[in-house]
């Protein structure tokens, strides 16, 4: 016998909340759970950019044949220009390299694995809260992992004394995860002088920046957005940065990605790139290519990219719209509580403070699946469901 020993595992916190959805027979169900987008008639909508880059591709393609291990240097280059900017020194100087990966859990993984492999470092800060995954993503490279504090929930803000304080604990040398921008879960971010002042701590205290940059362009703008990526690039010679595809280019199921590691100048990280090549060549050889030929295609096109720029201020406005049109209903029904900080949060979600009694009740009374934190993907409400998801908040709480 050699599997007798197994215990079954949990289902996933979010991807396990999506299948429980689809067995549901409730015809008034609505999923708030995963982090995918939709517009207002409920759909994940293929961006248009997107469906002409892929004819442009159908038409185009001659070979299926592999991508070199960090997929083409061009992808490279366009992911590293929205990350840094097109001025940035980092690019002008070659000291970054960048390797495609499939979605930004597989940048992370690849980024984790490079960094274990190397013996740069065995232990990762990672905010309280976090996306649920990244304590396996960074467990599974070999990590030790600790916590920050990073939400008050009495401000529904970010505790930025607090972090400051457990960042103290971390020893030179130990690797920080930031997200750098749309926080997932709590959709609170830094400002810029607490980027500022979080780089320059980070900087002095001998730490590892890694950014979990997925979600670009949802938050404030495709610029706006990198503001804390950028404030530690002028603090930092040395850190990587993880990005995704998946939400600004609606890529999901294509698994997307890429890894950025930022060296101190060119001939260290030419070294760099040699070894994330064995990351990635030990993990899954090479990538796939669609989902990044998209993305190669539209960010290299400028009629395609000035497309994709407004499909995501489209997206961004909104999941803004939803978040008052959400505290302005709440408001008319008379809820007690102030959720107005909504409307400051950025992105995706919204950390509701909503506790797991009333999580739990909203699901199996109302049919409306959140994340077990209270987190609601606010890309997922719609005119056509808000009425029903305030009514339900209203009762639970
Ligand atoms: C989320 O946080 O919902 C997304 O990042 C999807 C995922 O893989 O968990």
């Amino acid at each position: 016998m050699f599997f007798d020993k197994v215990q079954a595992a949990p289902a996933d916190p979010i991807l396990g909340l999506t299948e429980e959805f689809r067995n549901d027979p409730n015809p008034n169900k609505i999923n708030l759970g995963v982090g995918v987008y939709k517009n207002d008639q409920g759909e994940t909508p293929v961006l248009s950019c997107v469906k002409k880059a892929e004819k442009i591709i159908l038409d185009s393609e001659k070979t299926k044949s592999y991508l070199s291990i960090p997929g083409t240097a061009e992808y490279g280059n366009l992911v590293r220009e929205l990350v840094f900017g097109k001025d940035s020194e980092i690019c002008s100087e070659g000291r970054a390299c960048t390797a495609q990966a499939p979605g930004g859990t597989g940048a992370l993984r690849v980024g984790g694995d490079f960094l274990a492999q190397q013996k740069i470092a065995s232990k990762i800060w990672i905010s309280n809260p976090t996306w649920v995954n990244h304590f396996k993503v960074f467990g599974a490279a070999g990590f030790e992992t600790a916590q920050y504090s990073y939400y008050n929930p009495a401000t529904h803000g970010i505790d930025f004394e607090g972090m400051k304080e457990s960042l103290r604990q971390a020893k030179p040398g130990d690797v920080v995860l930031l997200h750098g921008c749309c926080h997932n879960p709590t959709g609170i971010d830094p400002t810029a002088e607490q980027w500022e002042e979080l780089a320059r701590f980070t900087a002095s205290a001998g730490l590892l920046p890694f950014f979990d940059f997925a979600y670009q362009g949802l938050g404030n703008g495709l610029n706006e957005d990198a503001q804390g990526v950028r404030i530690f690039a002028r603090h930092h010679r040395e850190f990587l940065v993880s990005s995704s595809f998946s939400k600004n280019f609606g890529l999901y199921n294509e698994r997307v990605g890429a890894i950025t590691v930022v060296s101190a100048d060119k001939e260290e990280s030419d070294r760099v790139f040699s070894q994330l090549k064995i990351a990635v060549r030990s993990n899954y050889s090479n990538p796939p290519a669609h989902g990044a030929k998209i993305v190669q295609t539209v960010l290299a096109d400028p009629a395609l990219r000035a497309e994709w720029e407004d499909e995501v201020a489209a997206m961004r406005q909104r999941i803004k719209t939803m978040r008052s049109l959400m505290v302005q209903k709440l408001q008319a029904l008379g809820v007690n509580q102030d959720f107005s900080f909504i409307n400051s949060q950025n992105g995706m979600f919204s950390f509701s403070g909503l506790n797991k009694e009333q999580v739990a009740r909203l699901k199996s009374e109302f049919g409306v699946y959140i994340v077990g934190s209270g987190r609601i993907n606010v890309a997922g409400i719609t005119t056509g469901n808000i009425d029903a998801l305030c009514s339900a908040i209203a009762k639970v709480l």
